[in-house]
C-alpha cells in the first residue's frame, strides 16, 4: 500500500513570473529575499505589479541560522497587521527562512522551543506562501518542512508542519540563468541528491520513483552541458524541471543518508549542501545494491544494468563537473567520515535508508585505500 500527496499548486516556464501579480490578489504580502542588487531589481518588479510589500526583509544569508532568524521575526511580530501572505524569492535559504517566519507569528521563541525541546508552541494560522525559487536544487518550493541551522551549538533541525507547504510555487527558468558556475552544479546536485534519496528510502512509492528516476537521468545527462553554457536558457529549464521534480519525489519520501551525512559536513567544514550530499552518492549507492528489486530498477534506469561500474561512473561524473566524490576530495579524514557515517545510519534521515551499514562503510574503506593506492602508485 502506498499514498502520494502533494498540494502545491504549480507554475512552471519561461516568463512565468511575470504572473506574479495576479498570484498575490492584491493581497497584503510581505516580502523575504538575499541582500543583492538582481534581487531589489526583482522585488521592485514585483511591487510595480502589486504595490509596495508591508515588510521587505532583503538580507536573508545562506543557511538560515537561529541567531537571524530571530531578529527577522521580531520585524515580522513589530508590524501593526501581519501580511497576507509572504512571498519567498530566493533559493532554500529564502524559501526556508519565509517558512520559519509564517509558524513563527512573529515570535522566533516558539520555533525554537518547537525544535529544541519538541513544545507544541506553533499556533495555528500559519500565513501562506508564494515560493519564487530563483535556484534549481532545494525543491523548498514544494516540501513542507525547511531546514534551520544552530551554528552555536552545531545542530542541524528540521521544521516540518503541513500547512508550510506554499500555496504556490512559481518556477521560472529565466530568475536561474544569472546563476554562477559553482551555484549551479551545487544545487544541481542537491537534486541529484534528492532524487537518488528517495528511491533508496523507505518510504518511496511507484509515483516519487517515477518522478526522481527523470529527474536524475535529465541531470546526468544535461548538467555538463549547462556547465558548459550557463547561458542557454532550454538546458536551464531541463535542469529547474528536473529539481522540480526530484523535489516533488522527497516531497513524499524525505531524503535518507547521504543528508543525514551531509549536515554536520557543512557545520563543521562549511561545504555548500548540494556538495555536502553528493560526494557521497557513489558510496551510497553501492551499499544499496541488492537491498530491493525495485530499487535496483529504478537505479538501473539511471545508472545502467551494471550498478556498479553505475558507482564508477557517477564518481566519474562527479570529478569531470569539478565537484567531490569522496571524502578525500573534501580534504576530509577517513576516521572523521567513518565516525560521521556510523552517527549518520543512526539520525532520523539515516534510518530512511534502505541499504546496508557494513556495505557502505566498506565501500568508504575501499575509496580511501584506491585513493591511497594511486596516490602511493
Ligand atoms: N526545505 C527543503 O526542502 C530544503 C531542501 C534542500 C535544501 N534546503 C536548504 O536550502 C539551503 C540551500 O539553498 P540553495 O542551495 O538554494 O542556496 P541559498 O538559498 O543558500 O543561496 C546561496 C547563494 O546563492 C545566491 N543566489 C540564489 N539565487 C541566485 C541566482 N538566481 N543568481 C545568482 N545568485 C543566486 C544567493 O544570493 C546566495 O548567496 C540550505 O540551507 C539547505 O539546507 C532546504
Ligand atoms: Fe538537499
Amino acid at each position: 500500500m502506498w499514498s502520494f500527496h502533494n498540494p502545491v499548486r504549480l507554475s512552471f516556464g519561461t516568463g512565468c513570473f511575470e504572473g506574479i501579480g495576479e498570484a498575490l490578489t492584491g493581497r497584503s504580502y510581505a516580502l523575504v529575499t538575499y541582500p543583492d542588487p538582481y534581487f531589489g531589481e526583482l522585488a521592485e518588479r514585483v511591487a510595480a505589479l502589486n504595490g509596495a510589500p508591508c515588510l521587505f526583509i532583503d538580507n536573508v544569508i545562506p543557511n538560515p541560522d537561529f541567531a537571524e532568524l530571530a531578529g527577522l521575526c521580531d520585524r515580522l511580530g513589530a508590524l501593526s497587521r501581519p501580511p497576507e501572505v509572504l512571498l519567498a524569492l530566493g533559493g532554500g535559504s529564502v524559501i526556508d527562512t519565509a517558512k520559519v517566519l509564517a509558524a513563527s507569528n512573529g515570535d522566533f521563541d516558539l520555533v525554537r522551543r518547537h525544535l529544541v525541546k519538541g513544545e507544541s508552541s506553533i499556533a495555528s494560522g500559519i500565513l501562506p506562501i508564494i515560493a519564487v525559487p530563483t535556484t534549481a536544487g532545494t525543491g523548498s518550493e514544494v516540501t513542507c518542512w525547511a531546514t534551520v541551522w544552530d551554528a552555536s551549538t552545531g545542530v542541524k533541525y528540521s521544521l516540518a508542519r503541513d500547512e508550510l507547504y506554499p500555496e504556490l510555487a512559481i518556477v521560472d527558468p529565466l530568475l536561474m540563468c544569472c546563476m554562477p558556475r559553482s551555484l549551479t552544479t551545487s544545487t544541481a546536485l542537491d537534486a541529484l541528491s534528492h532524487a537518488l534519496e528517495s528511491i533508496w528510502n523507505v518510504n518511496a512509492n511507484p509515483i516519487s520513483t517515477n518522478y526522481a528516476v527523470t529527474a536524475a537521468r535529465e541531470i546526468l545527462s544535461y548538467l555538463p552541458n549547462l556547465l558548459d553554457d550557463l547561458t542557454d536558457l532550454e538546458l536551464r529549464t531541463r535542469i529547474a524541471k528536473a529539481a522540480l521534480m526530484a523535489g516533488l519525489a522527497f516531497s513524499n519520501t524525505k531524503t535518507a543518508l547521504a543528508h543525514s551525512l551531509s549536515y554536520p559536513i557543512t557545520l563543521r567544514h562549511g561545504v555548500p549542501h548540494g556538495l555536502a550530499c553528493s560526494f557521497s552518492l557513489p558510496m551510497v549507492l553501492r551499499g544499496v545494491l541488492g537491498a530491493d528489486a525495485e530499487c535496483d530498477a529504478a537505479l538501473q534506469s539511471i545508472f545502467g544494468l551494471d550498478l556498479e561500474a553505475g558507482a564508477e561512473n557517477l564518481s566519474a561524473f562527479l570529478r569531470t563537473i569539478g565537484a567531490p566524490a569522496c571524502g578525500t576530495d573534501l580534504g576530509i579524514a577517513q576516521d572523521e567520515i567513518r565516525a560521521l557515517l556510523i552517527d549518520a545510519f543512526a539520525g532520523v534521515r539515516g534510518r530512511n535508508f534502505i541499504g546496508s551499514r557494513e556495505r557502505v562503510v566498506a565501500a568508504q574503506e575501499n575509496l580511501y585505500h584506491s585513493v591511497s593506492t594511486t596516490v602511493t602508485a
